[in-house]
């Protein structure tokens, strides 16, 4: 085909020296210039754990993922490490007879929470445990907080996260996460954790954390959604990015080592902001709603499910995310392995 034959009133081939194509002409190339590696040390795995022994019970809404018994939670714990997986971050899925509305299972010593993290840390040293601290697993109005009137209460929370940090510090966590969204709380905790002499134990602030509706499956699998109301007095919403850094640097001015958004996926460009704007390191939260969704579709042969995964979680190490909490951790390490 002749470069002007197609038609008389179009241009010729055009001289383009300058071809973005050339870059990523073949593999190589491409693996060349690519801006965003992910790695299987930058992964936390939630896991969801129950009391029991082989307990192995399916999440409807988060195929392939379980709650799993103790001795099932350190098996997958084994894999992740073997896997090059940095962390793991319980939760507790506990029978309404455990829960009240202050709380109590929560610094029970001899809990299911504070067992998981003992057998976890004994079991793996090297591995990381990420320890959740709010009273929504726990609570029996599936709050975050203390509930009283219908009102959540702040300053009276703030002594129940922190006699919670304490126990979990005491069972051997290495970092707690305050995920409840109480004002104050990362300070509060630092100062109980310093005093009881846990100066070691981190704080990975759920800085960012919106009332979202991704939450979905999670609260389905610990049976935690809120008795009344909606979390929106505490959690931000979603229309917010500006008051995402107040958060932020009201939390690091409290001593938070790190600093988290959630969910992720539809907060890239909050991600981004935090990131520019702060000197620690900054956590993604790929939740369950966003697993469910890829998960979902990929099921019905929608779209590839595999590929979607890879590319959400470049997504948010492109965006700015150090880290990434996600459910995928183990199969996204088994396809970086190749
Ligand atoms: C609650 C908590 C939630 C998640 C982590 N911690 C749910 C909520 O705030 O209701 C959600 C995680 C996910 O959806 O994967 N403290």
């Amino acid at each position: 085909m002749n470069s002007s034959s197609l038609n008389d009133n179009i241009p010729g081939f055009p001289n383009l020296p300058i071809r973005p194509r050339r870059n990523r002409r073949n593999k190589a190339i491409r693996a060349l210039v690519r801006e965003t590696r992910l790695s299987p040390e930058s992964f936390i795995l939630p896991v969801f754990v129950v009391d029991g022994e082989n307990q192995r019970i399916p999440i409807a809404a988060m195929p392939g993922c379980y709650r799993l018994s103790i001795d099932e939670t350190v098996k997958l714990a084994k894999e992740a490490h073997g896997l090059g997986i940095s962390g793991i971050a319980p939760f507790p899925a506990l029978t309404d007879d455990k829960k009240d509305s202050i709380a109590t299972e929560s610094t029970n010593p001899d809990g299911l929470y504070q067992r998981t993290i003992k057998e976890l840390k004994s079991a793996l040293p090297e591995l990381l445990v990420i320890s959740d601290v709010a009273m929504d697993p726990y609570s029996s109005d599936g709050h975050d907080g203390l509930v009283e009137d219908g009102q959540i209460l702040n300053d009276e929370t703030l002594e129940i996260l922190a006699c919670m940090a304490v126990s979990q510090a005491e069972a051997g966590s290495d970092i707690v996460a305050p995920s409840d969204m109480m004002d104050g709380r990362v300070g509060y905790i630092r100062d109980a954790l310093d005093l009881d002499g846990f100066t070691d134990v981190g704080i990975l602030s759920y800085s960012a954390k919106y009332a979202s509706a991704f939450y979905g499956p999670f609260r389905d699998a610990l049976d935690s959604a809120p008795k009344a109301g909606d979390k929106k007095t505490y959690q931000m919403d979603p229309a917010n990015g500006t008051e995402a850094l107040r958060e932020v640097f009201l939390d690091i001015e409290e001593g938070a080592d790190m600093v988290m958004v959630k969910p992720g996926l539809p907060y890239l460009d909050v991600i981004r902001r935090i990131k520019d704007a702060v000197e620690v390191p900054v956590a993604a939260y790929h939740v369950s709603g966003e697993y469910a969704m890829i998960k979902a579709a990929a099921e019905k042969g929608w779209l590839d499910g595999k590929a979607a995964m890879v590319e959400a979680h470049i997504a948010l190490k492109r965006a700015g995310a150090d880290m990434i909490l996600t459910y995928s951790a183990i199969d996204m390490a088994k396809i970086l392995q190749g």
